[in-house]
């Protein structure tokens, strides 16, 4: 059973716009997964009937292989924890402490244990020293970790992260793949985020969706994926950096192997130095 699974999924806004065109995605356990797009593809709409905020026009969504009702919607989002691209829409306590503390709390956990998830995912996100601010006086990169920190404080099983790079500085984008990764690792997360900035994805996910007006029009892992630049031209995204790189060179003749992560990237630019010196 996958932990969430759409089928046939049609969604249409008022105004009779396609939102989404019969996708078919899913989500296996404890895997890191990529759903790539340009602005208005679907990402969004995908993403909020994961835990119920859209309803589908038609086709289905399956949490655990059960299509969410009225009856198990709390449990779902128990389950699923979403993180919208506006953290404004997610933020409202007086102190980020609170904030990441309301949650927990409202699932009537005790106080020590609401303690222990709060510190915990201060901690993964990388802002404990942010505790006792104001959130609305952060920057948008800081509220973002603030609003993530709060959803990841509810312990759910699949974390979905709508743009999170979007509004982050570097070191900002640095921290969330290493904590993406950890999640992963260390709690078994499977976490879903969405992204069109490409050049990031090999180093945070195993699997990769990419959508294009409202479809889905490919899926498979890094090499599947990006091994294909008319399949991402024509979505209007591009190849990351290093596949890139390492394409050219071989069509020019060099002996590099591809790569697509940066320390393989860096192994088989080694290697190749090396035959050649
Ligand atoms: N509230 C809305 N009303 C009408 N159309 C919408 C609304 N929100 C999104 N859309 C349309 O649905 C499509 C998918 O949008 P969205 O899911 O936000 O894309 P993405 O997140 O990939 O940028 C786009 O064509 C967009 O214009
Ligand atoms: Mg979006």
């Amino acid at each position: 059973m996958h932990l969430i699974e759409t089928r046939d999924l049609t969604y249409i806004y008022p105004g009779n716009v396609r939102g989404l065109d019969r996708v078919h995605f899913i989500a296996p356990r404890n895997a890191r997964i990529a759903v790539i797009g340009s602005n208005g593809a679907g990402k969004s709409t995908l993403f909020k009937h994961f835990n119920g905020i859209f309803q589908p026009t038609s086709g289905s969504v399956l949490v655990r292989g059960e299509p969410i009702t009225r009856e198990n919607i709390r449990e779902v989002r128990r389950f699923v924890g979403v993180v919208f691209q506006n953290p404004d829409d997610q933020i409202f306590s007086p102190t980020v402490e609170q904030d990441v503390a309301f949650g927990p709390t409202n699932l009537g956990l005790d106080e020590e244990i609401v303690q222990h998830r709060v510190d915990e995912a201060l901690r993964v996100v990388g802002i404990e020293h942010l505790r006792d601010r104001v959130p609305h006086h952060l920057s948008g990169g800081e509220k973002k970790r603030v609003a993530i920190a709060g959803v990841i404080a509810m312990e759910p099983q699949v974390l979905v992260l709508d743009e999170p790079t979007a509004g982050l500085d570097p070191q900002g984008v640095h921290d969330l793949v290493g904590f993406i990764n950890s999640l992963s690792r260390t709690y078994g997360m499977t976490v879903i985020f969405s992204t069109h900035d490409v050049s990031l994805v090999p180093e945070v996910a195993d699997l990769i969706y990419v959508m294009d007006r409202g479809r889905i029009v490919a899926e498979g892992d890094c090499q599947e994926i990006f091994s294909r630049p008319d399949l991402l031209f024509s979505a209007r995204l591009d190849v990351p950096v290093l596949p890139k790189l390492i394409s050219s060179l071989r069509e020019q003749g060099v002996d590099i192997t591809m790569a697509y992560t940066f320390t393989e990237a860096e192994r088989n630019f080694l290697a190749a130095y090396r035959r050649s010196a």
